[in-house]
């Protein structure tokens, strides 16, 4: 890893290496809607920080007399081959993290340069092709906010296929805002929304039910897409849902036990353990104690997992607990705002290159070594 390796050598890096600087850095180098969204969670915002916090309740046993001169950290998912357990997880209008509004750009930049593969939200500020068009040979993955109109959902679906995202993530915690009083407080609402309709002014489906182009109506194609996001879905969906791609189908939000039954038997790919990193409901159970529950019920199928994810020793303790991949949010954006590509790929390379080296030292040279019985609970 070139970060490490330049820094024993006296090269000082470009950009924080401490999640606590990164965050004040992005604090101070966005405008303060952005962070507000960005940083802000649902009501006062306990879950989130619990979401951290709950790493620090676990610690891993060092072993000794291992030699883990060598580790392998790839991972093979979706057909591909990840270079590691790690991947970008869906942040919509993160273009507005970027200097030049770019972001998701940017992150797809970062992921074709180190590997590290990109779930690109349907709320994003390029469309979903540009994405991909940038992502290398990394693998992209296709967050879906289900819509209400099933010709729509079934076009943005279409369009990943097309562009070759190699998975499909459908959210289910999402379909209607949380309560977010930093977002409430500096009305953001309105200007995000201007924000995070590429996919659907560019959809066919979409255009054609706005009737027009919606260049010549802006305010009717806002207001159409009010009306078309955010469908509660039910169980009575996921058949439909299923119907909607050959590609892996991955369930975002699952936390409780029972549901990750009832997906799997509906015939997910895989599932993915995840409270929104705390900024859908607050009050929750922080997603890392979720995640157990979820991986004995998966009964061997894949399982992601994000939230509150800070550092490489919290992905090696996420993949203690079993998951199958690690998904970083906040601090992947935060390093979007302080340099675009560059920052991203700093903040990528930092968590990989942490995660290796805990690995290392505490002698768990493969993926197989990390189970439950490396950790040891803390009081
Ligand atoms: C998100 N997240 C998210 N999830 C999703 O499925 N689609 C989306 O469009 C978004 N948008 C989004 C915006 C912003 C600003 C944030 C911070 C997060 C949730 C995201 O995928 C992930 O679950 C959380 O970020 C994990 O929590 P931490 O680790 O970032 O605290």
């Amino acid at each position: 890893n070139d970060i490490y390796l330049r820094a024993l050598g006296g090269v000082l890096p470009d950009h924080p290496m401490a999640f606590a600087e990164l965050e004040e850095r992005a604090a101070a180098a966005l405008p303060p809607s952005v962070w507000s969204y960005v940083a802000g969670g649902a009501g006062d915002e306990a879950t989130q920080r619990a979401n951290a916090e709950a790493f620090g309740r676990w610690g891993l046993y060092p072993r000794m007399f291992v030699g883990a001169k060598e580790r392998d950290l790839s991972v093979e998912l979706f057909g591909r081959r990840w270079p590691a357990p790690l991947f970008m997880a869906p942040i919509g209008v993160l273009g507005l993290c970027a200097q030049d509004g770019h972001g998701d750009l940017a992150a797809a930049r970062a992921a074709a340069a180190t590997g590290v593969p990109m779930a690109a939200s349907t709320l994003s500020v390029d469309p979903l092709e540009d994405v991909a068009a940038q992502l290398g040979g990394a693998p992209g993955l296709f967050q879906l906010y289900t819509p209400t109109d099933r010709d729509l959902a079934a076009s943005l679906v279409h369009r990943a296929e097309q562009a070759g995202y190699t998975a499909v993530v459908v959210t289910l915690d999402t379909w209607i805002t949380g309560w977010r009083p930093r977002d409430l407080a500096t009305g953001n609402f309105p200007q995000l929304r201007g924000h995070c309709l590429a996919n659907y002014l560019t959809d066919p489906v979409f255009r054609r039910l706005l009737g027009r182009d919606p260049r010549d109506d802006p305010q009717g194609a806002v207001l159409l897409w009010t009306q078309l996001f955010g469908n509660p879905l039910t169980w009575d969906d996921l058949p439909w849902l299923r119907s909607l791609t050959k590609l892996p189908l991955v369930v975002k939000g699952i936390c409780h036990p029972e549901d990750a039954r009832r997906a799997r038997d509906g015939g997910v790919d895989a599932l993915y353990c995840s409270n929104h990193g705390g900024r859908q409901a607050n009050g929750g159970l922080p997603a890392l104690t979720a995640l157990p529950g979820v991986v004995e019920a998966a009964g061997g199928l894949p399982v992601l997992f994000d939230s509150g994810v800070r550092s490489g020793a919290d992905v090696v303790k996420a993949l203690a607990l079993g998951a199958t991949a690690v998904g970083l949010g906040r601090p992947y954006a935060y390093g979007c705002a302080l340099g675009g590509t560059d920052g991203i790929v700093h903040v990528l390379k930092s968590v990989l290159a942490e995660a290796d080296l805990v690995m290392a030292v505490d002698g768990y040279p493969t993926l197989a070594d990390l189970t439950p019985e490396a950790l040891h609970p803390l009081p």
